[in-house]
């Protein structure tokens, strides 16, 4: 049997105490999903959230358990409010922030000792693209974001093309296999064979109800992170029941 596919909700920074309701909506319809869901809110809604039968997940930790960082959250104190993982240089971090594939390699590190699943994401812009060089842009962000000690039961790989994300174009289902491939082909390289065949592989970027069963039956597309369609129960149910 193929594992159970993935799909993560990032609400991003959307979501006040009363998200809470959206979640029992989409839960009281979703009872048990075929798929593993998990739902990365912001931060201050997490131990909210948590116990309540959906899986929770941060946005971002900084690589340090604790000390002088004002604003800042360790991936310790994520996993003490209730998450089970973080995403990790999601592009608008890379991009908003500055993250270099190297201080996403420190976090993900961080994830690993607090015992969260890493969700490290990678993925070309458009005029990188456009300039044939989508596969050495991500692969050198694999490279560079994943720490020397990876663990790979703790990792899982999000693609993500800048230039999808939340703007409704997705690449073609050809691209996207191409590209899972290519990162499959990295991971075995890096891990071994099971190890490396074993990370789950989501794409992300402007997947929708209409387009989601597609997406996930594209060879090594283990599921989907999902921004702008995850904050209504009705659209992430509709993406969880297509990975089902
Ligand atoms: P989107 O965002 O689904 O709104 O395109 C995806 C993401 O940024 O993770």
């Amino acid at each position: 049997m193929p594992p159970r596919k993935l799909v993560a909700g990032n609400w991003k920074m959307n979501g006040l105490a009363a998200s809470a309701e959206m979640l029992e909506t989409f839960r009281r319809a979703h009872p048990a999903p075929a798929c593993d869901v998990l739902v990365c809110p912001p931060a201050t809604l997490i131990a909210g959230l948590a116990g309540r039968g959906t899986a929770l997940g941060g946005q971002d930790c900084h690589p340090e358990a604790s000390g002088a960082h004002t604003g800042d959250i360790s991936a310790e104190m994520l996993r003490d409010a209730g998450a089970e993982a973080v995403i990790l240089g999601h592009s608008e971090r890379r991009t908003d922030h500055g993250e270099t594939d190297a201080l996403v390699a420190a976090k993900a590190a961080a994830a690993a000792r607090a015992g969260l699943t890493a969700i490290v994401c990678v993925g070309e812009t458009e005029s990188q693209r456009d300039a044939g060089r989508a596969m050495e842009v991500v692969g050198g962000q694999l490279a560079g974001s994943l720490p020397p000690e990876a663990d790979p039961a703790g990792l899982v790989i999000a693609y993500e093309p800048v230039w999808a994300i939340g703007t409704g174009r997705t690449p073609s289902l050809a691209e996207i296999g191409e590209m899972h491939d290519f990162l499959r082909a990295r991971l075995i390289e890096r891990f071994g064979a099971e190890p490396g065949a074993a990370i789950r592989l989501l794409y992300g970027g402007s997947v929708k109800p209409g387009n989601a069963a597609e997406i996930f039956a594209v060879g090594n597309v283990g599921g989907g992170l999902i921004g702008g369609a995850s904050l209504k129960a009705e659209d992430f149910g509709a993406i969880v029941a297509a990975a089902g």
